[in-house]
This record gives C-alpha cells, sequence and structure tokens, in this order.
C-alpha cells in the first residue's frame, strides 16, 4: 500500500485519559478499539488507530458534578468573570491548538475519510471561527458596556450564561461543528461536558491538554464512552440547562426525553436534512450540473447540507440525467491523501450494505441506476448510483440517505417539489437553478417559508460561519452562526432601579469601585 510517509499510521494512540476538574484522569478499566475503514496493506483491513476510555454512568456523573460545581449556581469564578479574562483563556487555547494541525488533520483522514484540503479546511475554519467568536463577543461587550432609562427605570442588560451545557457532535465534522457549539457556549460563560463522536474521536486527544491548561478547573470536561451509558444518566440527572447536539432527531428526541424539567432544559440542535435542488427549465446547465455534483457528492454526500433530492423539470430532465451521470463517474475515488480526490472510504463500515439497501428497494419499486459506475462497491465504499425515476413510495425519498446515493424526480408542475417540501418533516436548505426573475420572484417568496436558506443557483451549504444556520421542523432548533451562537447560549438578564438619587449613587459607587463585573462600562477595544 503506497502511503506516503507523513501520513502512515506508526504508532496507534492509546487515549488512556479523560479530563475532568482540571485534571487528565488516567483510565484502567474497559476500553474501546477505534479503527478506520482505510486499510495499510494491501490486502484490505481496516487500520487500528488506537484505543478510547469506555466510562461509565459513575465517571459520567463525576464530569457532570465537575461541570456543576464549576458554574456553582452561578456564583463559579468562570460564569462571574470578566468578559476580557475569559476571553484571555479563549485565546490561549486557539493558540494551543493551532499548533497541533498537522496531527488533527491526518485524524481526520484516516478516522472519517475526508479529503485532505477538506480536512485542513475544516481545522482552519474552526481556528477562524474561534477568533471570528472572540471578536464578536467583544463587540457585544462593548454594545452592552452601557446604562439604559426608560419610564423611570435604569437597567443595565447584558446577556449571562445558561449554565451546564451537554455538547455532543457528530461524525462528519468532529471538530468544526462540535466546536461551533462549545467555543460560543463556553465563551458566554457556561460551563460544560463534551463527549466526541463515535468516529473522529482520537483527533480530540491532541488538543486535551490545551483544553486543561487554558480554562479553570471544571469548565470544560471531556469523556469517552456510549452515548446511552454516560449521556443518558446526566440527562436525567435533570442538572443539564442545555442540550446542543448536532446529530439526529431520534437522538435529540431520546436525550431531552430523559431531562426531568423540560423547561429548564434550553436546546440547541443542528438535526438531519433532505435538502432538494429545484432545476427550471431555463437553467444553466453547466452550473447546475456542477453545483449539484459538489452538493450531492462532496464527503461522499455525508453533510447535512448536502443535496439529497434533484428536482429536474421533465423538459430538460434527459440531458440532465445524461451530463450528470458522466460527471459523477469521473469523480475519483481513493485514499483522503491522494491529489484530486474526490470520493473516500465510508467511515461507517455498515454504510455501503445501507446503501445497497436503498438502492435495491428503488430498483424494486421502478428506479433504474443511470451511471455506470451506479452501486459498484468496495470494501470500504458504495460508488454513488444516480437513481431515476425516482418517487415517493421509495425509501430513498424519505430517508436521509447521508452517503453515496443520488434520487432524481422528474417533475412537470413546480406545485410538485413544493408540495413534497411542505409535507416533508424536514426544513433546512433548498437549491433553486433558474434564470427568469418571473418565475423566480414567487418561488423564492415561498421556498423562504419552507426552509432557511434558499440558495440560488449554488449548491447548499453551511459557509461562510457568520451567516445564520438553522432549520424548520425537524432539521434544527436554535440557531448558529458566529453572531447566533452566542445568543443562542446566553439569556438576556439585567440589573435594574428606579431613578432616584439613592439608587444612581449606589450605581455610581459600583461603577467607580469596578467591584463587579456585571455592572461595568468598561469597553474592550
Ligand atoms: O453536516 C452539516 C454541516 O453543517 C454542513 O456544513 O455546508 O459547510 O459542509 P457545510
Amino acid at each position: 500500500m503506497n502511503i506516503p510517509q507523513q501520513y502512515q499510521i506508526k504508532d496507534t494512540i492509546n487515549q488512556d485519559t479523560y479530563l475532568v476538574e482540571g485534571a487528565l484522569i488516567t483510565w484502567r478499566g474497559e476500553t474501546s478499539e477505534i479503527y478506520s475503514t482505510i486499510s495499510s496493506t494491501i490486502d484490505y483491513r481496516p487500520t487500528l488507530l488506537g484505543t478510547i476510555p469506555t466510562l461509565g454512568k459513575k465517571e459520567a456523573l463525576k464530569a457532570l458534578d465537575s461541570a456543576v460545581s464549576a458554574y456553582n449556581k452561578g456564583q463559579g469564578l468562570w460564569p462571574t468573570m470578566k468578559v476580557v479574562d475569559r476571553i484571555a483563556c479563549m485565546e490561549k487555547f486557539v493558540e494551543q491548538m493551532k499548533t497541533k494541525r498537522e496531527e488533527v488533520v491526518k485524524l481526520l483522514m484516516w478516522e472519517i475519510g475526508k479529503n485532505l484540503p477538506d480536512s485542513e479546511k475544516e481545522f482552519d475554519r474552526t481556528v477562524e471561527y474561534i477568533y471570528d467568536t472572540i471578536e464578536d463577543y467583544k463587540q457585544m461587550d462593548r454594545n452592552s458596556a452601557k446604562f439604559e432609562k426608560n419610564s423611570g427605570v435604569n437597567a443595565h442588560i447584558r446577556r449571562g450564561p445558561l449554565g451546564v451545557v451537554l455538547c455532543l457532535g457528530p461524525y462528519n465534522y468532529p471538530l468544526n461543528e462540535t466546536f461551533a457549539l462549545l467555543i460560543p457556549a463556553l465563551i458566554m460563560g457556561n460551563t460544560a461536558i463534551f463527549k466526541p463522536a463515535k468516529h473522529g474521536v482520537l483527533l480530540i486527544s491532541p488538543l486535551l491538554e490545551a483544553f486543561r491548561d487554558s480554562f479553570p478547573k471544571g469548565v470544560v470536561n471531556i469523556i469517552y464512552g456510549r452515548g446511552r451509558t454516560v449521556a443518558a444518566p446526566i440527562m436525567q440527572s435533570g442538572k443539564v440547562d442545555v442540550l446542543a447536539l448536532i446529530g439526529n432527531s431520534k437522538s435529540a428526541n431520546a436525550l431531552q426525553n430523559q431531562h426531568p424539567k423540560s423547561n429548564r432544559l434550553r436546546l440547541v440542535l443542528g438535526l438531519e436534512a433532505k435538502n432538494p435542488a429545484i432545476v427550471l427549465p431555463d437553467a444553466d446547465l453547466d452550473l447546475a450540473i456542477s453545483e449539484c455534483i459538489a452538493g450531492t457528492t462532496s464527503f461522499n454526500g455525508q453533510r447535512c447540507t448536502a443535496l439529497k433530492v434533484l428536482y429536474v423539470h421533465e423538459a430538460i430532465v434527459e440531458e440532465f440525467n445524461t451530463r450528470f451521470s458522466e460527471k459523477v463517474d469521473a469523480l475519483k475515488f481513493a485514499n483522503p491523501w491522494e491529489d484530486g480526490v474526490k470520493l473516500t472510504p465510508l467511515p461507517e463500515p455498515d454504510k455501503p450494505a445501507y446503501i445497497q439497501d436503498l438502492i435495491d428497494d428503488a430498483i424494486d419499486k421502478g428506479a433504474k441506476i443511470i451511471n455506470k459506475k451506479g452501486g459498484h462497491t468496495t470494501e470500504n465504499y458504495i460508488f454513488p448510483a444516480v437513481l431515476y425515476p425516482v418517487s415517493k413510495n421509495m425509501r430513498v425519498y424519505e430517508e436521509e440517505q447521508f452517503g453515496p446515493v443520488i434520487p432524481v424526480i422528474p417533475f412537470s408542475d413546480i406545485e410538485e417539489p413544493l408540495e413534497d417540501m411542505a409535507a416533508s418533516n424536514y426544513g433546512q436548505q433548498v437549491s433553486l437553478f433558474g434564470k427568469d426573475v418571473k418565475t423566480l420572484a414567487p418561488l423564492i417568496d415561498t421556498l423562504v417559508n419552507l426552509v432557511c436558506r434558499v440558495n440560488l443557483n449554488s449548491s447548499c451549504q453551511r459557509g461562510p460561519d457568520v451567516y445564520p444556520f438553522t432549520g424548520r421542523k425537524d432539521s434544527a432548533v436554535a440557531t448558529l452562526s458566529v453572531h447566533d451562537a452566542l445568543r443562542s447560549f446566553s439569556i438576556r438578564t439585567f440589573v435594574a432601579s428606579k431613578d432616584n438619587d439613592y439608587n444612581n449613587a449606589i450605581l455610581k459607587d459600583l461603577m467607580d469601585s469596578k467591584a463587579s463585573n456585571f455592572v461595568s462600562t468598561d469597553y474592550i477595544l
């Protein structure tokens, strides 16, 4: 097997510590092996990458206690700390994190099969997200460094933390999406318990020391183990204030239902989607096809924002299918570090079989695979099959495939995709391809009410991270973006006093003495 020197796995990572109460605690109990579906040998064999602790309920509850006592009913060092000091901790963290780029990028490739440019992008985008978050938080702080007076009441309004956050990220962006939850949660003064995803877990190891060294004890707790064993008891305790999860709605529902006090629990959820592309008869086909290729196949379709169904007008569907299929077949499948690779091994060993089931079901119900390589299977991959014509009774229409299979549905009346979108359980984004503004305008006006982002002649995507990322129905709860995430993880809270000499003298004294971190009109430049 020809693996470049710098990407070879020479030593396994035996992650035998976890982070609780500001210390990396050594674990001598049961461990779980982490395999990559990428082979290091000519005869196919999954590669052992290392091991992680299989923590139990006891350790999970210890981590919870650690976060609860760091928050200490709002009296903890972290939630009461000056904004400028919390920012200093975050800056220290990101500086240390940047030194681990190579290790993390290599593990992203091995653990989840993400290609090299996209793995590098995931790391760099995350670093940038942290810096942007710091800047936005400074701006928020500047905006709230003032008093307001209304109807004879003075008020000093800021955003305050919510409490203890349980943070769970997905395998497809194990660094970026998890940190896009964890970083704003922390900077707003919450304390957190974070459990990495099942795939994309060892890449957190190089960052454990940075977490330990940058934040006060108990502010970040990192645990390993099965969700059912560790996350369930944490939720059952009723001590979690925010469930922050990027994943699927079934696990989010199961977890939130375990919490005994539903009004205490705030939710920040990024869930599944079935984003459609709608290709109108006057669309620029070259553009529509290249955007649909990116939308359906980048990272093998394992993105919540991936295009998961293509509605193509019947007047152009034949030409679209021919040219689209050729382009799909031209995509290079190889290991993540290979030049020009677009399709890469799937990290979930049972994914090819699942995709095959979807294909078989669609074929049974009348669809055909229209590209030559579609459905070709190897040990860790199944080549994207373009299925046509897909109808509503097929599983691939209903289920979020989250993998390489592309359903195409012909339509004659625009009401057909609109009806389907309205009936769908999901409502994240849509891609709309066309030119005539008389057709586009009413469509845009309708689509914005069915989803939360209409991508005109472009594939769906989350970025740039300054834009709101959210969804309707089962696709999301709360909004993420650099700006919105700070709001999702905090609540408006304020000090109010009647405008009279007695109170005003106290307020003045509070500010002059700089005794309160909340009542302060100091600016961070
Ligand atoms: O899995 C869903 C991600 O948020 C998608 O992000 O559009 O940047 O790939 P992306």
